[in-house]
């Protein structure tokens, strides 16, 4: 190559990872989990099954699919010791920041009596983090509104569940909309797995090491904050907030096409699909669903959305550049519809790829894996040797 060095290609190992969970392809807007097509898992399965199937490489049949749900609701209490660490945050802190910590504490409870060479102990594993994420979840908004944590019932199908944890207090319990219980469940199937983006890179390198699940999938949350990935749901929010009304779309398009000021339209773009990503199609009919179960067609962000969508998708700017909506362009709107705050809306992302974090790590650790170690091109000084 060209600078201080010569290299060979031959070194820079292109060892892509290999994996049988998801397959995309980014021109033609695919994506299939364990072969499926996510828009037939959205249409006829649901979260907990599409978790199963991510795990375990096969749809359940009707009594693995009972056995399953049954195992997931005996886990999503959490330790009462966990509900003290939540004290040492003000109540004001970002959820994220809040979910980095108690996911990465799980391991103070699990990770001594865990070997993660024992499959059943990895499968146990899985199983107390799908049970548990929305439970902490909710625990992070129940913190931060000053309500008291909810316990999570038994009667209730896992995204019913969520919801209840979310916004029954002790004084009533209301009964969960089948609506927007089905919005929520389709929200977390929508964002399961998604093959190797940089959280799920991020989970495979750190269990590599031999780490305990618990702190894998919390370095997983950490990767997924920032606003390039996950952090992007909250971000279309804020963006369609401040763009305020559709007269201002033009100026935010021409802000984004300003080579000077790297503005880049939230919910836009993504580093495989050049094309529609396909989860944003499903997104779409969801959300109109919602809206129009809840009488909000007139939602004014749907309608900044749906031109400021229009707008970019005729634009020879973002069409030469394959810029579509992505996964996070229309999610937001449906998680605000179901009185979701914005800056819960990485949680809901987060809760809902856990079973993609963790059945990557499953496939990983239970193959002939080594440590992970990035090849680097190094373009630094050459040798030189320090003043006389
Ligand atoms: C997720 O990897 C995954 O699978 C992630 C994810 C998952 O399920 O795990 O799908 C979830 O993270 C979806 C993406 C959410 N992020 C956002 O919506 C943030 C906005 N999008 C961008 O930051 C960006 O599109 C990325 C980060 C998603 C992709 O970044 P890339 O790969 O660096 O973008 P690119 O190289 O394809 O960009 C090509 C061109 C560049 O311009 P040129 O240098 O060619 O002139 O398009 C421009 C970029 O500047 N560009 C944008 C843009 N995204 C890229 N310009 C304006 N607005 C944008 N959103």
């Amino acid at each position: 190559g060209k600078g201080l060095f010569t290299y060979d290609p031959g070194f820079m190992s292109t060892a892509a990872t290999e994996s049988k969970i998801t397959y995309i392809d980014g021109a033609a807007g695919v994506l299939l989990h364990r072969g499926y097509p996510i828009e037939q898992l959205a249409e006829k399965s649901d979260y907990l099954e599409t978790c199963y199937l991510l795990l375990h490489g096969e749809l359940p049949s009707a009594e693995e699919k009972e056995t399953f749900v049954n195992t997931i609701k005996n886990h999503t209490m959490v330790h009462e010791q966990l509900s003290h660490f939540f004290n040492g945050f003000r109540r004001d802190a970002h959820p994220m920041a809040i979910m980095c910590g108690v996911v990465g504490a799980l391991s103070a409870f699990y990770h001594d009596s865990l070997d993660i060479h024992d499959e059943h102990h990895r499968v146990v594993s899985a199983h107390r983090l799908i049970a548990k994420m929305p439970t902490l979840a909710a625990m992070v908004y129940k913190y931060s509104i000053g309500q008291p944590f909810m316990f999570p019932r038994n009667d209730l199908s896992y995204a019913e569940n969520f919801l209840h944890m979310m916004f029954n207090t002790p004084c009533e319990e209301k009964k969960i909309s089948p609506v927007l219980a089905k919005a929520m469940d389709r929200i977390f199937l929508l964002h399961a797995d998604h093959e190797q983006n940089a959280s799920t890179s991020t989970v495979r390198l750190a269990g590599s090491t031999g780490a305990n699940p618990f702190a894998c999938i919390a370095s997983g949350i950490a990767a997924l904050w920032g606003p390039a990935h996950g952090g992007a749901n909250e971000a279309v929010l804020n963006m369609l907030e401040e763009i305020g009304d559709e007269s201002n779309i033009d100026k935010f398009i021409a802000k984004a096409k300003d080579k000077e000021d790297p503005f880049r339209l939230m919910g836009f773009g993504h580093r495989v699909y050049k094309n529609f990503d396909p989860r944003a199609k499903v997104m779409k009919q969801t959300c109109d669903e919602v809206l129009a179960e809840l009488g909000m067609e007139d939602d004014p962000l749907l309608k900044i959305a749906m031109k400021l969508e229009k707008i970019a998708t005729e634009d020879e700017y973002f069409v030469k550049r394959g810029l579509y909506p992505n996964v996070d362009f229309y999610s937001g709107i449906i998680l605000k519809a179901i009185g979701i705050p914005t800056e819960l809306f990485t949680v809901i992302f987060a809760t809902g790829r856990t079973p993609g974090w963790i059945a990557h790590w499953n496939e990983m650790i239970s193959s002939d894996y080594r440590i992970g170690r990035p090849r680097q091109l190094y373009t630094g000084h050459p040798k030189r040797d320090y003043p006389a």
